[in-house]
């Protein structure tokens, strides 16, 4: 029964009922979609107690949220065994910033992770330093090492594992371990992959932060954020939030909830895919190196075969020898793969990936190429890649 004890249901089951409690749903299978500016009370009395209470999932105004809303962050908790609970936003983007925020003040300093998403650096760059929080970056390779970059003002850890555009992988349950013994927040951006191949709660992960509109939203056409807090770190989260006017549209979180019916079928076609994908790559001449986390080649495989339950769909690789031009000239000539940013949807993608690092880019050979894998057939994806690959040599001479 929908709603019921959960907690030995295997996660594939828990993505099909999780967040679905009759309260949200009135018995309909999806949750419907509530959308609220006002609520009416009954009385002055009544309006005036409501706000003396907790609001936490209780109809109070239109900004803190409707059962459609509870529904999906009620469903992205239980997918997190050991969370207190989760805060949806308006973008991926806003939930970093909102778990940032929650976190650090004036005179802390942030440790992030040097393969961190461009506009997540690019926050502690802006907006954090404006407000006196200095951040330093380390490799994201560095483990049990972190435990020597921890000050006396170091608050948190932000971690992104695979990392944006490099993938490298990271020893997450080092950095945390390390992180608990100086009593260091950390904060991880699992959008890559979801509480379904890697349940950050469970690692010791004290914030775990999706971009939705990725995985869980799945069909190209939703922008939403999610953080799910360990005990001890949701009233916070929520509290600052608030403050900042944080809430998600109840109609991108209704499709959030659909899609989110679907996502462990589809993860497991994008990893299948993907996976198959890349060593074909790998086999190439003209490929000088392939950044999967399953494979071997890619920095920090060994944490992913030791901590993860399985890849998803992206991945990238490096034209041996390409430069701008001829990997322009094979992104150009892919048929089946669109060109523009995001992943997670039901299409491929491919883009130019250009890594901006603090601490240095490693040389991987050649101009890199960002594959996000759709749910298309694997033959047909080949056949495109290895049609582009004369378009490349073509134009690289
Ligand atoms: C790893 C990662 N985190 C966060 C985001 C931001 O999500 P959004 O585009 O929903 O703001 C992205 C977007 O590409 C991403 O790749």
């Amino acid at each position: 029964m929908a709603g019921s004890d959960n907690s030995n249901d295997k996660p594939s089951t828990r993505v099909v009922n999780a967040g679905r409690r009759k309260e949200w749903t009135q018995g309909i299978v999806n949750p419907p979609v509530w959308r609220a500016s006002t609520i009416l009370y009954d009385s002055v009395e009544h309006l005036r107690e409501t706000g003396r209470n907790d609001t936490h999932h209780r109809l109070y105004y239109g900004r803190r949220g409707t059962p459609t809303q509870w529904s999906l962050a009620d469903a992205l908790t239980e997918l997190e065994p050991g969370a207190e609970g989760t805060f949806l936003y308006c973008s991926g983007v806003a939930a970093v910033n909102a778990a940032l925020l929650s976190v650090l003040g004036p005179g802390d300093e942030l440790l992030m992770v040097d393969s961190a998403y461009e506009p997540t650096a690019a926050f502690a760059a802006g907006f954090l330093a404006r407000f006196g929080i200095a951040t330093r970056y380390y490799d994201p390779l560095i483990g049990a090492g972190i435990a020597d970059l921890i000050t006396d003002k170091t608050r948190a850890i932000m971690l992104e594992s695979p990392g944006s555009l490099t993938f490298e992988v990271q020893d997450i349950p080092a950095i945390v371990a390390a992180a608990k013994a100086r009593r260091v927040t950390t904060i991880l951006d699992n959008t890559w992959a979801t509480p379904l191949l890697f349940p950050a709660i469970a690692a010791g992960i004290d914030l775990t932060v999706l971009a939705c509109t990725k995985y869980v939203v799945g069909h190209s056409d939703v922008m939403l954020g999610s953080v799910t807090a360990a005990p001890g770190h949701f009233a916070k989260l929520r509290d600052v939030s608030f403050q900042l006017g944080q809430v998600a549209g109840p109609d991108d979180c209704w499709l959030g909830s659909r899609g989110l019916r679907t996502m462990a079928v589809r993860l497991k076609q994008h990893g299948e895919s993907a996976l198959r994908i890349a060593r074909w790559l790998s086999a190439r001449p003209e490929v000088a190196a392939v950044l999967h986390p399953a494979l071997p080649g890619c920095p920090g495989h060994e944490h992913f075969v030791r901590d993860f339950r399985g890849a998803s769909g992206l991945f990238s690789f490096a034209l041996r020898d390409g430069e701008e031009a001829s990997r322009a000239a094979f992104i150009d000539a892919l048929r089946l793969f669109g060109i523009g940013f995001s992943w997670g949807g039901y299409e491929s993608l491919a883009v130019t990936a250009d890594p901006r690092r603090r601490l240095g880019v490693p040389d991987h050979g050649g101009a890199l190429v960002r594959l996000q894998i759709g749910l298309e057939d694997s033959d047909d994806l080949i056949a495109d890649l290895d049609q582009a690959f004369a378009a490349f040599r073509a134009a690289r001479g």
